[in-house]
């Protein structure tokens, strides 16, 4: 609920759901933020008041606070600079590749550093100003993980959480951070931090031993199980596992409709009817493996092993952090080798991988799922992946074939994908090569297995499960 005393419970996110677009006359118009916490967050927040705080997603603009589909948007303001060191660098240089595995090498830049710091700060205090007495704020992600201690110690009435939506690193690779131990004591301002995976609640676990000299649990964190907590003086943070999900009902029910099935057709005969289309939709992120199922591809093409009059590959990728260096080079690796494979193996009319450098519309995404025979998701690391739980749920014909990579956190729960090690690019090759040629009852077997663990849990269960844990005095996680 908002009252004039404040709201009753805040999101704060480094973006906000809808992000400001300038276009090229001097207008501008909100869109839908991209990216998978946008994605998971923005429905369940539609079906419950509450307010959101968050950065517009241009630099040095001032727009007040102000109400879309139900939600109080709380838009914080960040100048060229900030953006530049905070988002850019700090959040998208250093800490992004330290938490995916260092698949690029992290920059440790102090001025970047400095920046953090102070947009934290902004972030709480603007948190401490709307929050009502007593309210729940939810902090999200790693751009913000001093904000609940800051947040803390100007309003203790608070109850604070903290969801990481990327991968927690191993200990031996957080560690290099020069800042870990004010990460650490940043994140247990909380009184409950949430990762997908349990392994990184022990990693934290640990860290957090290490770099406080506090006295965490000792027991495992299971997605089941009991937290673990670390005692701050008489207060308990818990730590738990909390696997986000997507709203799987409602694309199932999108995926249904008429004019979406109408669509599926239409991306069928616009490809020019192939006998197999393969898919990958992705932000253009260099954790994302985009490069390496493209270079399987070419591979089983010259091999022949995959006739190129039979396939269509299509590759959406929104683009995503285009001022960030690593980012610049991955699109150019990409572009690349797309070009190289329509080279040599395309006819006139007929290219063999279509890439999209754009963010479709979900109605339009949601055909091509319908569409896809064959789903590449191959990230090299991965938090969770929704676009793999998103594909399943739209196959309510039990059509079509996951290939999945290990290291996406959603590969724990969709074990009836054909998993893959995207370091092994031979054992991608013959994933995806079993995938085009699957026996279609095998197929549909493996299809409702998936589709019930998606559509048995679901966002809304994700959300409950982490806010009772959070308003919860007992220390163990609800059923999930
Ligand atoms: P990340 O959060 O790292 O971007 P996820 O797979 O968790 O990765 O979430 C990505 C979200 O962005 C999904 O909801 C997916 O449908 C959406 N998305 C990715 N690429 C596109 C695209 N080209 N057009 C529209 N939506 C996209
Ligand atoms: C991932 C991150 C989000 C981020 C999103 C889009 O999902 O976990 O925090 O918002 O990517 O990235 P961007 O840098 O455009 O916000």
């Amino acid at each position: 609920m908002n009252s004039p005393k404040g709201a009753d419970f805040i999101v704060v996110a480094n973006r906000l759901p809808v992000d400001l677009e300038r276009l090229p006359d001097g207008t501008q118009k909100w869109k839908h933020s991209p990216g998978g916490l946008v994605s998971a967050l923005a429905p369940f927040l539609r079906n419950h008041t509450g307010a959101w705080v968050g950065w517009p997603g241009v630099p040095d603009i001032d727009v007040d606070e102000f109400t879309d589909e139900g939600m109080r948007l709380h838009p914080i303001a960040l100048s060229s600079t900030e953006v530049r060191d905070y988002y850019e660098g700090f959040s998208n240089a250093t800490l992004w590749p330290l938490y995916h595995d260092v698949v690029e090498p992290p920059v440790f830049d102090r001025g970047w550093w400095d920046a953090y710091v102070k947009v934290n700060h902004r972030f709480a205090d603007a948190c401490a100003q709307v929050a009502a007495p007593g309210a729940t704020v939810w902090v999200q992600d790693y751009q913000l993980q001093l904000v609940p201690a800051v947040l803390r110690e100007q309003r203790p009435d608070l109850r604070i959480g903290f969801f990481l939506h990327i991968p927690f690193p191993p200990v031996e690779l957080f560690m290099q951070l020069p800042w870990r131990a004010e990460i650490i004591r940043g994140l247990l301002g909380a009184d409950l931090v949430g990762f997908h995976r349990p392994g990184g609640a022990q990693n934290f676990l640990w860290l957090a031993r290490r770099l406080t000299g506090l006295e965490p649990s000792r027991g495992s964190v299971g997605v089941r199980t009991r937290p673990g907590v670390v005692h701050v003086g008489d207060r308990p943070v818990r730590v738990g596992a909390f696997p986000i999900s997507i709203d799987s009902d409602s694309l199932d029910a999108t995926a249904r409709r008429k004019d979406v099935v109408e669509h599926t057709r239409r991306v069928r005969a616009d490809l020019g009817n192939p006998k197999k289309i393969i898919l990958g939709v992705d932000r253009l992120d260099y954790t994302k493996g985009i490069d390496l199922r493209l270079n399987a591809l070419h591979e089983l093409l010259h091999e022949g092993r995959v006739d190129p009059a039979e396939v269509a590959m299509v590759q959406l990728a929104t683009p995503s952090r285009e001022r960030v260096e690593h980012y610049q080079r991955m699109r150019g690796d990409i572009e690349r080798m797309v070009g190289r494979i329509n080279g040599e193996f395309a006819t006139v009319g007929r290219p063999v991988v279509h890439y999209l450098h754009q963010s479709v519309q979900r109605d339009e995404l949601v055909a091509f799922f319908a569409a896809a025979d064959v789903m590449l998701v191959t990230p090299l690391r991965d938090g969770m992946n929704l676009v793999c739980k998103e594909y399943v749920a739209c196959r309510y014909d039990l059509g079509g074939a996951l290939v999945l990579s290990e290291f996406a956190g959603a590969a724990a729960e969709l074990t009836s994908a054909f998993l893959v090690n995207p370091h092994d690019l031979d054992g991608v090759k013959n994933a995806m090569q079993d995938a085009l040629t699957l026996d279609p009852a095998e197929g549909r077997r493996r299809m409702r297995a998936l589709r019930r663990q998606v559509l048995t849990h679901n966002v809304d269960r994700w959300a409950r499960s982490f806010l009772e844990a959070l308003g919860s005095e007992q220390t163990e996680l609800v059923n999930q």
